[in-house]
């Protein structure tokens, strides 16, 4: 258990560079299982779930070489096709190697997944979506067990555009027989680099990026060096962070396309912004400006996962604005915390009305989750004095040594014990 130390008022100052995309690292690393030879990633983040993942892989057999942020998968050796219980209880990601196991091997198995408490997260349409290739699932006693005698390629309409769903479908039709087509498939960023990826490695996806993708199966898949894209969301929080103290930052490596929706929403805060080929300059306003409204939706809408970051932007505004937060139903937690430090919010279901207030004052806080515990450090940046936040861990799942990066912009961010994350 760690704890960061952040003491606020200084503006954020300087250029600091994004590192690669948890969620685009994630289903990649699930998607090694297909192939009958070593894959090696680049700029693969050092991250707490990374490692959950790289754990679960090893456990199946996979051999693990990692230097830095260069990761080598060798899945030659998979013997087993159960995920471990501990760790999958605990990332929900974990679920994206069902997909694989399944095509490749014929069965899989695992408990029902963790992750973020953020509300109620359902699996049913990943299972949904593999009956409907083949696969017969029983679900029995907290587990899931699921066979088949080799899957089929057919029509997939999801109800819903899951990111999850979508790339754990995409996954498991690569080495299924024929074709598969899923409609209302998510559209998010992270699907095209896994179908990027996918491709580059032998196996064929079309429509990527778009509501309906085509996989041909009976892909054999080979031998590929692949690099991580950049992590928008980690890029957003930086962006944030500038725009909450009134700062002057360069993000490098922003993926500048990827965030129409927030620099939008930075510009109408008042913030400066200039999108350059290799990053994002932002300039502050000394105060924020209201957002009139922020709803969260499926990509390209404004991103879940920003969501706490600017909630915490809009509490020293000059006037109030609105939230609807659409993805998930438990995504305010981070409210009642930025009210100890004398934030006026009012959270009614899915909508949260924040009316700005001039400062901020420092508190003992709890991270419940990793994109509001980071919220947290952002508040904490703008406060007077100084913010405790319990529950460094959570943040650790998402971005690399934040207290760092924050640190070398100038923000008085610190650990305790500092040696915690590695
Ligand atoms: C992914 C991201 C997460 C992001 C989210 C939405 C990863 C590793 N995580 O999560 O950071 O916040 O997309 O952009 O990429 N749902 C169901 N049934 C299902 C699956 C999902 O009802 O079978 C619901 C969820 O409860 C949620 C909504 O669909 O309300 C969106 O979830 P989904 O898009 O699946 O998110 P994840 O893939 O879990």
């Amino acid at each position: 258990m760690s704890k960061l130390k952040v003491v606020g008022g200084i503006p954020l100052r300087g250029e600091i560079a994004v590192h690669g995309s948890k969620n685009a690292a994630l289903p990649i690393l699930a998607a090694t299982v297909l192939f009958p030879e070593p894959v090696e990633l680049t700029n693969c983040p050092e991250l707490a779930d990374v490692r959950h993942m790289l754990a679960l892989l090893e456990e199946l057999g996979c051999r693990i070489r990692q230097q830095g942020d260069r990761v080598e998968v060798d899945p030659r050796g998979i013997t087993c096709t159960e995920l471990r219980t501990d760790i999958t209880r605990r990332l929900r990601s974990s679920l994206f190697l069902l997909g694989p196991l399944l095509s490749r091997f014929h069965e899989a198995a695992a408990v029902y997944p963790g992750g973020c408490d953020i509300g109620r997260r359902p699996i049913d349409l990943h299972l949904q979506g593999l009956r409907l290739l083949g696969a017969e699932i029983e679900e029995r006693e907290g587990r899931i067990y699921c066979r088949t005698a080799g899957l089929k390629g057919t029509d997939i309409q999801l109800d819903y555009p899951s990111v999850g769903a979508t790339e754990n479908l995409i996954m498991a039709a690569c080495i299924a027989q024929g074709v598969t087509r899923i409609i209302n498939g998510a559209c998010e960023p992270e699907i095209v680099t896994l179908c990027e990826f996918l491709n580059r490695g032998g196996f064929s996806v079309t429509g990527a990026g778009t509501p309906q993708i085509t996989i041909r199966g009976g892909g054999e898949g080979r031998s590929i060096r692949y690099e991580i894209p950049a992590d928008r969301i980690v890029a957003g929080t930086y962006l944030a962070a500038g725009a909450i103290t009134g700062g002057e930052i360069f993000v490098r490596n922003a993926p500048v396309k990827e965030l129409t929706a927030p620099l939008n929403k930075l510009r109408e805060a008042g913030c400066l912004i200039r999108e350059e080929r290799v990053g994002v300059y932002l300039k502050g306003p000394k105060r924020p400006r209201e957002l009139k409204k922020i709803e969260t939706r499926p990509y390209p809408g404004f991103p879940t996962d920003l969501q706490s970051q600017f909630f915490a932007l809009c509490t020293v505004a000059r006037g109030t604005s609105l939230i609807v937060e659409n993805v998930f139903e438990n995504r305010f937690v981070h409210g009642e915390e930025l009210q100890k430090m004398g934030a006026l919010c009012h959270i009614r279901g899915d909508m949260a009305v924040i009316r700005g207030v001039k400062s901020l004052h420092g508190a003992d806080l709890t991270a419940h989750d990793l994109r509001g515990g980071a919220a947290l450090v952002l508040a904490g940046l703008r406060a007077e004095g100084m913010t405790r936040i319990e529950g460094a861990q959570r943040i650790d799942r998402g971005y690399v040594r934040l207290e760092e990066a924050l640190s070398a912009l100038g923000g008085r961010v610190t650990r305790e014990p500092p040696e915690a994350n590695v």
